[in-house]
């Protein structure tokens, strides 16, 4: 049984699916008030658009509402702002019902299109300034790629002044009084959507609030989960720009480099080894070097360590043949954040084998962190001599994060 019709514009209709029982999403993301998936329908006075659809599981729920509203001929247009099945998984049934419908989708997805639906369809692109018309109703297209697929666009709906944001602006939060001025608080959620979702793209976040704020009056923000947002739309602009622009590390107002040396060790060896290489970069004018102990770490204070530092040192011990967990969960992080740009080294001291630096070194070439020095390793306990070379390496590292030029590793 579904409930009453939710208009949320003139013209405008929820038809989404609700989940209040998800505790899970996308593998990672812990759901404890469920989610939903948000589609819309846009009524003009020259035929129907259909803003995304839903789960494939929740397929009856979207149909169910779309024909309460709606013959799937007058659908004119079915708009997928993002491929991911979440918000696709009805739209291989919705063309075979409406097949004079025209797909647009963004110019990234093309490739997606094909692997998400397993068939050749018809399909117009949309960039940045392009329209379509419903007669009384104008839908503008706007690229925000990366939030949260490089696939993902947005829309306005210019004489309603809706905002049709995608996955941006979302909320895993169930709640179907739906708008955010009637639901309970969801605040947790959405910031913790942030974190999840956009954290690792926040140059494209400013590069959408930027085109979002050049939309002449946004009166509603239509995500493709959670609550729609009416009640202070600059409060979620706001929130989103100064998330996506805040430092913590306040040096970089003053042009300091920040380099971190994370380490584990189980002896005081690769402890030893972390000193000195702090020491070695932080003698290095312009750069603040400091260490961590991954140990007693929490992972939230590791993601926003790493997130401001411009170089990433990681040192562990070898032990079977592995570096030891703590290393491999620091990097782990890094799917949170963007790697583009960082300095990343490795070093450890051994006792047998050693190949403890080079694997991190390897895991930190694929998350794309710059590596210009060969990973440091040193047997069992340093010598004073070791420890100098422990010195002279992060004086070199401090010097590259300053901007000195060295040929790069290819170990
Ligand atoms: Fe809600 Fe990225 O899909």
């Amino acid at each position: 049984m579904l409930d009453a019709i939710v208009p949320i514009g003139e013209g405008v209709y929820f038809t989404g699916a609700f989940d209040p029982k998800i505790r899970t999403f996308d593998i990672i993301m812990k759901t404890a008030n469920g989610s939903s998936y948000n589609s819309y329908l846009v009524r003009g006075s020259a035929g129907v658009a259909i803003m995304d659809t839903v789960k494939r599981e929740f397929s009856d729920d979207f149909f169910a509402r779309v024909e309460r509203l709606c013959s799937y001929d007058e659908i004119r247009y079915i708009v997928l702002h993002h491929l991911e099945p979440d918000h696709s998984g009805a739209l291989e049934e919705l063309m075979r019902r409406a097949p004079d419908a025209k797909l647009i989708i963004s110019h990234r997805a093309v490739l997606m299109l094909k692997g998400i639906i397993k068939t050749d369809v018809a399909f117009e692109v949309a960039n940045t300034g392009k329209e379509i018309s419903l007669g009384d109703k104008t839908i503008r297209f706007l690229s925000t790629p990366f939030l949260h697929w490089p696939d993902t666009m947005s829309s306005y709906l210019v004489e309603e002044g809706i905002l049709f944001s995608g996955d941006v602006f979302g909320s895993h939060y169930y709640d179907e009084r739906l708008f955010d001025d009637q639901v309970g608080d969801f605040a947790y959620a959405f910031k913790y959507y942030y974190d999840h979702i956009m954290r690792p793209f926040k140059q494209h976040v400013l590069a959408a609030l930027k085109l979002y704020r050049a939309c002449d009056a946004i009166a509603l923000i239509a995500p493709l989960h959670g609550p729609v947002l009416r009640s202070n739309i600059n409060y979620y602009l706001d929130s989103y720009e100064t998330w996506s622009s805040q430092k913590r590390f306040r040096k970089h107002e003053f042009g300091q480099k920040m380099l971190s040396v994370f380490y584990i060790s189980s002896y005081e060896n690769t402890q030893k080894m972390a000193q000195s290489i702090m020491v070695g970069a932080d003698s290095i004018e312009g750069v603040r070097a400091s260490m961590y102990d991954l140990a007693s770490l929490e992972q939230e204070n590791m993601i926003d360590l790493m997130e401001e530092s411009d170089v990433v040192v990681v040192g562990s011990p070898t032990v079977n043949g592995d570096a030891v967990k703590p290393a491999w969960d620091l990097l782990s992080s890094m799917a949170f954040l963007e790697s583009a740009g960082k300095i990343g080294a490795t070093f450890g001291s051994y006792g047998w084998t050693g190949e403890a630096p080079q694997m991190l070194h390897e895991r930190m070439r694929g998350l794309k962190f710059r590596l210009p020095l060969a990973p440091l390793r040193i047997k069992l306990i340093p010598t004073a001599q070791e420890l100098s070379e422990c010195v002279a390496w992060g004086k070199e590292l401090g010097e590259i994060a300053m901007g000195k030029v060295v040929e790069m590793t290819l170990e």
